[in-house]
């Protein structure tokens, strides 16, 4: 059998260094493409750099994702997070390729308060989720073969480039900088390791049927706890307080809940990911943090 090949695209980013990086050593032939080599909102780059390859599997974690710059810019936000998956989703029809789009847990509108399941009804409170919920509609609906991966609260050893880090870097330098740290508790989500969304995807990929999937660790928590976690795991000094949410007014609005259940992973018998707890213990352990 000849081996498997796909590109990814966001090959530089945060989680798609790891996927490039774990697809590799699975045996995949995997073609990383950073911003540079595609712009996925143009027809043309899209149409002539994946026809030059002609993959198996295309995945894109590209994305215009800091939450209030698509409040500021929704044309943009448009045209990267929907816009860029028709056209991807256009592309893979005519090459025959399976398509993978990440999306987000901000596609809900948190007031369930309980773990969404991949059937419950989003409701996206913000352009960012609007527009990667339209990214998910265009993938699965125009892909012949489409998966659509949901993610929450993702930190690797790559900074995220559209936010110049992540969660952990920030809690590292607030303690580094002021006095104390106040951190929201009441907003609630599944702080998640990219390596192991990494792990699943190609897992998902390879023995899941096309379709929409909720790929975070287990269990859920407020911000506060998971920034607990990274202030005793790392022996941070500075004090840590309890804050709200209506403490730091913004114009942007987001689910104060957001913890999503692994259905499709369950009731196809695919490997779950681990507890968030454990696997950002061991993140912190295994990395400069
Ligand atoms: N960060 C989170 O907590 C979080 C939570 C839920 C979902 N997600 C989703 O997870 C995905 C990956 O996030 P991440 O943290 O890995 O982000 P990241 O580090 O910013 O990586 C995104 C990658 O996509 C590239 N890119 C951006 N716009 C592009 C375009 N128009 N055409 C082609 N490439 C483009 C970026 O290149 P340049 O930097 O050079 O532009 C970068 O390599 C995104 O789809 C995001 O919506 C993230």
């Amino acid at each position: 059998m000849s081996r498997q090949t796909a590109v990814v695209i966001g090959a530089n980013g945060q989680l798609g260094s790891d996927i490039v990086s774990w697809w590799s050593s699975q045996g995949v032939a995997v073609v990383p493409l950073t911003h540079a080599e595609i712009a996925i909102e143009d027809f043309d780059s899209v149409r002539s750099v994946l026809g030059a390859h002609r993959p198996d599997i295309v995945l894109s974690t590209a994305a215009f994702h800091n939450v209030p710059k698509c409040e500021e810019d929704p044309a943009r936000s448009h045209a990267v997070n929907s816009l860029g998956a028709l056209n991807l989703a256009r592309t893979c029809a005519s090459l025959g390729s399976t398509l993978a789009y990440v999306s987000t847990d901000y596609v809900f509108d948190g007031a369930q308060r309980r773990p969404y399941l991949e059937t419950d009804a989003p409701n996206p409170l913000n352009v960012y989720g609007a527009t990667k919920l339209l990214g998910e509609y265009y993938t699965l609906n125009y892909a012949p073969r489409a998966y659509v991966f949901r993610v929450s609260g993702i930190y690797g050893r790559v900074p995220c480039r559209a936010k110049g880090g992540n969660f952990i870097t920030t809690m590292q330098r607030a303690a580094r900088e002021r006095p104390e740290v106040r951190v929201v508790t009441d907003e609630i989500l599944t702080p998640t390791p990219t390596m192991e969304i990494a792990k699943a995807s190609l897992a998902i990929l390879r023995n899941g049927a096309p379709g929409l999937y909720h790929v975070t660790a287990e269990g859920g928590c407020s911000w506060f706890e998971f920034a607990q976690v990274i202030f005793e795991t790392l022996g941070l000094k500075t004090p840590l307080k309890p804050a709200v949410v209506a403490d730091f007014p913004s114009p942007v609005r987001r689910p104060t809940y957001s913890v999503l259940e692994k259905g499709a992973l369950k009731s196809q018998g695919l490997p779950l990911l681990p507890h968030w707890r454990d696997a950002l213990v061991e993140f912190l352990r295994t990395s400069n943090g």
